[in-house]
């Protein structure tokens, strides 16, 4: 059950301290909008409705503008994820050397029900992704910002242990 809570604003203190340091490395503040979404995510973990309401304020843009800039990449989550985002290459080079048993292997030992979902503790959200660049490797793996590279099922259980 999703319990409903008030919006934390991001750009308040320290973090609009920063904004404003990060804004003077640009020729306005529109063209500051990526590094905003990235503090969002930082502090919230993902972008809200609300998120990108308080990043349009902030950089004097439209909600909608933020909205598309927002949806268009696939690193700013939408939605709220787990403390650790496991992204798993299952393009097809990946897959026909067995990719998909690795991503069944995350789902079983994150306890995460199915893709795109959060296990109960809340420690992880598993997501199938298209080719991460390194198809003679596979099948590779980016746990946050950390790649891995031929993840094979029996890694998946230390793997886990690891970020758990
Ligand atoms: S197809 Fe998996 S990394 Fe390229």
């Amino acid at each position: 059950m999703h319990q409903k809570t008030e919006y934390q604003p991001v750009f308040t203190g320290d973090q609009r301290r920063k904004l404003d340091e990060i804004l003077t490395r640009y020729p306005n503040k529109q063209a500051a909008l990526l590094p905003a979404l990235w503090m969002v995510q930082d502090t919230h973990g993902w972008i809200s409705q609300a998120a990108m309401a308080e990043v349009a304020e902030v950089l004097d843009l439209t909600a909608a503008h933020v909205e598309g800039v927002a949806t268009f990449y696939t690193m700013f989550h939408k939605h709220p994820v787990g403390e650790h985002f496991i992204q798993v290459c299952t393009t097809s080079p990946c897959n026909v050397c067995g990719a998909e048993d690795v991503v069944a292997a995350f789902l079983q030992h994150t306890g995460c029900d199915e893709l795109g979902a959060t296990s109960p503790d809340g420690k992880f959200t598993v997501l199938e992704v298209e080719c991460l660049g390194a198809c003679g490797f596979a099948t590779p793996v980016l746990i946050d910002d950390d790649f891995i590279d031929g993840v094979t099922p029996d890694m998946v259980p230390e793997l886990v242990a690891r970020y758990r």
